[in-house]
């Protein structure tokens, strides 16, 4: 089963990834990184894994500074057709191509070695352990920098409380543990093990949270109805109690506060 990602949920997430990242940035120094990184070369070269629709691009470039490069790579058309070409501000120049790949089945046709940053937002839950071991072969042999955003890290909380949360979301951590087109997906053990095995390679690793939010009630609508979709799909003997907590949730959607622990993984050669 491949992921499949529609433009509209990635533009309504992108201002919760946002201001989600707003907290991680005073953490990350990356335009230092990049400086670093650049060594005496003119642009900085970078490689964004999954990209879907640029999020991850528009969110860096200011922050990295100088003259870039991007790679931009994702299995899905549509999603490539929306990015840009190039985006520029004060202090910073963004030239972006796109490649249309399926990570799955090839990332060895990613050409790893000409990046010195390799990144990728909201994508590490998806894959395999396998799959995240192989990704790091090739950023230990590029020597290039990782970072990985925005990446689920199992912590849920609602204000207020209600009853049949916590059977929706053992059933939603079960649905994200689902193959999504890479193996058995990780789901919110990924970051720990993205940095352990970053630890053993000798990496400089930085971990910072980076959570959504949520007060919006189109966003917790949109959430809300995910939530009780996966768990419905993952159990179907829990239709009555999904259904019955989708109903609950959904009268408090205007007065409700849905915090979604992500963390934000910098690693440095
Ligand atoms: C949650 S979205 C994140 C998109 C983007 N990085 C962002 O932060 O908005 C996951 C992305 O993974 C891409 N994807 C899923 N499976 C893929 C695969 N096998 N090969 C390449 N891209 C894939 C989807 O098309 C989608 O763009």
């Amino acid at each position: 089963m491949t992921a499949a990602f529609s433009a509209e949920w990635l533009a309504l997430r992108e201002p919760f990834d946002r201001a989600a990242r707003r907290e991680s940035a005073a953490l990350l120094d990356l335009q230092a990184m990049a400086a670093r990184l650049r060594g005496g070369d003119p642009a900085l070269c970078v490689i964004d894994l999954a990209c879907g629709t640029g999020a991850n691009l528009r969110e860096l470039a200011p922050r990295l500074g100088g003259t870039q490069r991007w790679l931009l790579v994702d299995h899905d058309p549509r999603l490539l057709a929306a990015l840009p070409e190039v985006l520029e501000g004060p202090g910073w120049h963004a030239k972006a191509r796109p490649l249309h790949i399926d990570l799955a089945a090839a990332l060895d046709a990613v050409p790893f070695r000409e990046a010195q940053l390799i990144t990728a937002s909201a994508l590490l839950d998806l894959v395999s352990a396998s799959w995240l071991d192989a990704l790091l072969r090739h950023v230990r042999a590029a020597n290039a920098a990782v970072l990985f955003a925005l990446n689920v890290d199992g912590r849920v909380v609602w204000e207020p409380g209600l009853a049949g949360d916590a059977e929706v979301h053992e059933l939603f951590a079960a649905h994200q543990r689902r193959d999504k087109g890479f193996g058995p997906a990780l789901g919110a053990e990924a970051v720990a093990l993205a940095i352990a095995r970053l630890d053993a390679m000798g990496y400089s690793v930085t971990q910072v949270r980076s959570d959504w939010c949520i007060e919006d009630p189109v966003m917790l609508r949109a959430m809300i109805e995910g939530m009780a979709a996966a768990a419905l799909e993952q159990e179907a003997d829990a239709q009555e109690r999904a259904e019955a907590w989708k109903a609950r949730r959904l009268a408090l959607a205007d007065c409700t506060c849905l915090r979604v622990g992500h963390q934000d993984v910098l690693a440095m050669p």
